[in-house]
Formats: structure tokens, sequence, C-alpha cells
């Protein structure tokens, strides 16, 4: 970290904000970043609403005491559908949320069905019914929750060999579901699933559109911190892991690919 200047501060449970912070870099290249894994809490998914509540917003507290950045990312679709708006209470800082792209894949669809892939907390939450009644209301929208897949991204970002069995048991918990046989876009509505995205392709029986939020984000990280002074040229980052262990050093060569060199426990 460079002494003096504030970062921006990532979170998720594992290496699903790296989907956020790649095009995030993209736009402002030279930022200080500090990515943090709630490791011990992993996987959020098969988590009660109840569980992430408790755990998410004042674990936020304590980074942004400790790291004082100059924005959160909740890089984690399952914490922001629970528990953003508690996060932005607790938080002086701005915070930018991630959120299932239902609106895009609704403006996209040609057939009027889209797949909401996600985790199982994520799709069953109040907030996926208000996007879909808002900006999808005249689509049909699957949803299926998906744990498997999640460690499938884990498992590749610490270079195993892959089960390609999981990206197609994801993809048919949407395309067996009535309509599926229409739907024609997958919002990918988990930050780790963007890092499968070959892999879902791949498993895919037919072209499909994957859609996510990562670009979006960015944006509004880049809208958020105009004018604000960025170091001269790229810096190196921390990861910081709630729990450390093998698997987590496992990580370092993907994490390094996103400058993100050290690697810390909190
Ligand atoms: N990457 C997270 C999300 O966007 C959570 C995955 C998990 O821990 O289950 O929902």
């Amino acid at each position: 970290m460079t002494p003096g200047i504030a970062p921006l501060l990532f979170f998720d449970s594992g290496v699903g904000g790296l989907s956020i912070l790649a095009p995030t870099l993209s736009l402002l290249p030279n930022a200080p970043v500090v990515y943090v894994a709630d490791s011990a809490f992993y996987p959020y998914g098969t988590k009660t609403e109840a569980e992430i509540a408790a755990r998410v917003p004042a674990l936020l507290g304590r980074l942004v005491e400790r790291y004082r950045p100059r924005l959160a990312v909740i890089a984690c679709n399952t914490a922001s559908t629970i528990a953003l708006s508690v996060i932005r209470a607790a938080l002086d800082i701005p915070v930018v949320g991630t959120v299932p792209a239902v609106k895009p894949a609704a403006l996209g669809s040609k057939s009027r069905v889209i797949g909401v892939l996600g985790t199982q907390a994520t799709v069953r939450q109040p907030y996926v019914d208000r996007l879909a009644q808002e900006f999808g209301a005249d689509c049909t929208v699957l949803r299926h929750g998906s744990s498997e897949l999640v460690d499938l991204a884990e498992a590749k970002l610490r270079g195993e060999p892959l089960d390609p069995d999981i990206a197609s048991r994801a993809l048919a918990g949407l395309l067996e579901q009535e309509g599926g046989d229409r739907m024609d876009i997958v919002v990918l509505a988990c930050t780790h699933f963007p890092l499968v995205e070959a892999e879902l392709a791949a498993a895919s029986p037919r072209p499909l559109t994957f859609m996510h939020g990562g670009d979006g984000i960015a944006r509004r990280i880049a809208y958020l911190t105009q004018g604000q002074t960025w170091p001269d040229h790229p810096v190196e980052g921390t990861a910081v892991f709630t729990r450390l262990g093998p698997d987590i050093q496992a990580l370092a060569p993907a994490l390094a690919a996103f400058n993100l060199t050290e690697i810390k426990g909190l």
C-alpha cells in the first residue's frame, strides 16, 4: 500500500470480487487497492440472511477503521442484496454495491425469458423480486442458486483441474425450468461467476448471452472518485483474508495478476 494515499477497498467472501476489480483497474490503473476476502465465513451463499446481516456490516466497520479507504466496494451480490443499506448506514465513506444485472438483461432479451444465476441466498432475495418487477415486468425471470459454481471459481484461481459437469449442472438448473428453452440471457448474479464464464459458455448446449454488472460498477467507482488524486503509476495492492491457509497461498499467482502482491490475515 502507498502510505498517505487512501485505497479503494474491495470486499467479497472470496475471490469473486476480482471480477469487479478487473474492470476497475482498467479505468483506474493507478488506484491503490486493499482486497478483502472473508475466507473465514466463506461461502456466503449458503448462509442465512441473519448470519450475513450480523457479520458483514460489523466486519466492514473494522476494515474501514483499519485501512481508511476512500471508498468501499461490496463486490458480492449476496452481501449487497441482503445488507447494503445497513452497511451504508454503518460507514461514513461512499459504498458501491453489486446487484444482479437484471435491468440490462431485460433490455437486451429478445425472447423475454432471462435467467438469474446466483448463490442460493441471492436468488431468494426480495431485492431480486423488486428488480424483476421494476425492469422485467414483461419477462419471465428464472432463478437458480449454485454453490458448487462458487467453489469452481475458487478452484480455478487456485490452478486446480476443473470438473466440467459443475457448469453444466448450474445451467441445467435454469434451462430445465418451464420457459428455460426460450431463455436467451443469463445474468451472472454472483461475482464469482464471471471468473468461470468460459466454462459456462463451453457447457452451454446452445449459445447464451452472459451478463454481469462489472463494467457498470467500475464506471460508478470512477465517477465517484472523479478529480481525486491517485499515484502516478500502478502500485502494489494488498489482499487481506480473514482466514489464512495453504488454499489461500495457492491463490497467490492469480492475485498477483491483479497486482495484489501482499497476502495477509486480518
Ligand atoms: N461472490 C459472492 C456473491 O457475489 C458470494 C459467493 C459465496 O460466498 O457464496 O454472491
